[in-house]
């Protein structure tokens, strides 16, 4: 098919001579105009291949002008043919980017010759461009993100899911220094980490974003990711930049066998519990506990520090013994005034003092038929001490101001925090109590002793908070995983189940990620809230010219804003109740 031409010429007998020589040389003249407005629209309608264009046309657009709009909007070639050299008419017409510049007077060969010549040259061009297009949509479609930089490390390309990854637009992001947009955590510290880049400009290398990284978003969320850098060359051969391609990290999954774990669900007190045991020691407790329940021992001690797993542990006894289908009642014995303690254990008579108006069984009697859980046993006055060690020992008691005996139809089981000896030494402690209630005694091994349990149980805790928090959790990360068995739990596992419960809250993507593990924050730990365990790094980041009303108006906006204004999920980021938060917000105005 022969190329179509458009003729932008004014003198008409020029451009007559022009068609005729075209026409005979074989090519098909779409239209000759004779001023630019004319040429577009002609342009437009008969789409030509190439416009030969006179630069010194009637009107209010010169040739320039005129050509440049075709080549920009119709990506036609152009072909001046003009009277004019002069070099001022030479440089405005290159902003037209034409293929050709013909001087008038012409030969017929040397019109054909630049015709041909600008035809293919505007061939090669559409097909490069073709190509770079296709590049571009390639670039644009992919999910993996692909952020280049020049060789003094600055943004020269963000592609589509890059912009989602970092937060940053490419218009925004371009010119940019690297790591102000593609900003790098380690998985494990949270802290920044330089890209190898330097290495890869430097020695012309490739090179991997590394282990366990994170991907700082604009908005402060990180996200796992995977990915390598590669040097870009010149024509020359010369490293001008570098390319980063990046995706989501695949993350390598840290759990335990099933077969290793040892899970028993029941369904004793408010919603059961599970209680989960891979470690040889807490097997063995468990085994010995089960026995101990089945048989027909009346009275256990259970021991342990904080957080080990007392309560839960009680009511596993509980639901193993003969008397599982009677009530569990339990009694923390700190946790209420001395004063109280008695009529709550032993309940009273009408008139045993002031206040009793109408008779009331105690606890002794109300768990008839089931277990009494005394928890904290360490705590209970001496007095009471006394008068249980009695009830203990001769299976009746009477309720204050009674006269009648009454029996005791229950298992016994008391739980203390080991420091019993010490209670003992101070004189605050019955020894005769304490050889009566330790007969059998139960042990339960600090959480540092049983590693084996950490990642069992941190997985309980994740399916738990996963329902609770309607979160796509899969479990814990490899490297969370070593975060997790490194620590030394002070609070047991207490502790644990609220590092896992913050990190559910806190993790953006779906596996727990070592950045959102607080493990040894005052959070994390409240018993212990305040001592050794908080890290000297919270104090010295603290700006002491601020004052400490200051720091929790910022902690609390920016657990809000971490939280999307959910207000249970900010107080677990804080590791405070939502009424002490929805107190706090209020106390600060803060919404
Ligand atoms: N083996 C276990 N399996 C599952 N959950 C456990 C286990 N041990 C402890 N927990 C959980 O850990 C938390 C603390 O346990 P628990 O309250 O029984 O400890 P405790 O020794 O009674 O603590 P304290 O001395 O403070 O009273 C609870 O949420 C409990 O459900
Ligand atoms: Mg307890």
């Amino acid at each position: 098919m022969s190329a179509r031409i458009l003729i932008v010429e004014d003198e008409r007998i020029t451009a007559e001579d022009l068609r005729d020589i075209l026409t005979t040389l074989g090519y098909s003249v779409v239209a000759s105009v004779s001023n630019g407005p004319d040429a577009i629209a002609l342009a437009e309608e008969t789409k030509p291949d190439l416009a030969l264009m006179d630069i010194q046309i009637n009107g209010v657009m010169d040739g320039t002008e005129t050509a440049r709009i075709l080549r920009e909007r119709f990506n036609m070639a152009i072909v001046f043919l003009t009277a004019h050299a002069h070099p001022t008419t030479v440089s405005r017409a290159k902003f037209a980017e034409p293929l050709g510049y013909i001087i008038k007077p012409f030969q017929e060969g040397e019109l054909r010759a630049s015709i041909e010549i600008a035809l293919h040259k505007h061939r090669v061009d559409l097909n490069t461009l073709g190509k770079s297009e296709l590049f571009a949509s390639t670039l644009r479609a992919i999910s993996e993100g692909v952020v280049c930089v020049d060789r003094v490390e600055c943004i020269a390309f963000l592609n589509p899911a890059a912009e989602g990854w970092t937060g940053w637009t490419a218009r925004e992001a371009l010119g940019r220094p690297v790591g102000e947009v593609f900003r790098l955590l380690d998985a494990a510290s949270g802290e920044g980490v330089e890209t190898p880049l330097w290495r890869v400009l430097g020695e012309g290398s490739l090179d991997d974003l590394g282990e366990s990284i994170l991907l700082l978003h604009r908005s402060g969320n990180s996200q796992p990711i995977a990915g390598s850098i590669a040097p870009l060359r010149d024509h020359q051969g010369n490293v001008s930049g570098a390319v980063i391609a990046f995706g989501r990290a695949t993350v390598e999954p840290r759990s335990v066998p099933a077969e290793a774990i040892l899970e028993i669900e029941t369904n004793v007190g408010v919603g059961g519990f599970k209680m989960v045991a891979a470690s040889p020691a807490m097997k063995q407790v468990l085994r010995f506990a089960r026995r101990v329940a089945e048989s027909e021992v009346s009275t256990i001690l259970i021991e342990g520090e904080s957080g080990t797993g007392k309560d839960i542990v009680a009511q596993f006894i509980h639901h193993f013994g003969s008397r599982r289908l009677g009530p569990f009642v339990a009694i923390n014995c700190a946790a209420i005034p001395e004063n109280l303690l008695e009529s709550e254990l032993f309940g009273y008579e009408k008139g045993a003092f002031t206040d009793a108006r109408a008779p009331k069984a105690g606890i002794l009697e109300m768990a008839s038929g089931g277990t009494i859980f005394l928890d904290e046993i360490g705590e209970m006055p001496l007095i009471l001490q006394a008068k249980l060690l009695r009830v203990l020992e001769e299976q009746k008691f009477r309720r204050l101001g009674g006269v009648r005996d009454i029996q005791v139809d229950a298992r016994v089981l008391a739980a203390t925090n080991c420091k019993l000896s010490e209670a003992i030494e101070q004189g605050k402690f019955r020894l005769d109590l304490y050889y009566r209630l330790n007969v059998i005694q139960v042990f339960l091994p600090a959480l540092r002793d049983r590693k084996e349990d950490v990642l069992p149980l941190a997985e309980n805790f994740v399916r738990l908070y996963k329902l609770k928090f309607k979160r796509e959790i899969q479990g814990i990360s490899n490297a969370a995983g070593n975060v997790l068995l490194e620590y030394d739990w002070p609070g047991n596992v207490r502790e644990l189940r609220n590092v896992i419960e913050r990190a559910m809250v806190l993790e953006d993507s779906n596996w727990i990620q070592a950045s959102s593990l607080h493990v040894g924050s005052p959070g994390s730990n409240p018993p212990l809230n305040g001592s050794a365990n908080e890290s000297a790094n919270d104090v010295e980041e603290a700006n002491f010219t601020i004052s400490v009303e200051e720091i929790e108006r910022k902690l609390l906006s920016k657990a809000l804003l971490k939280a999307a204004g959910n207000q249970t999920r900010a107080a677990v980021i804080l590791g405070i109740t939502r009424d002490t938060l929805r107190y706090k917000m209020k106390k600060f105005s803060l919404r």
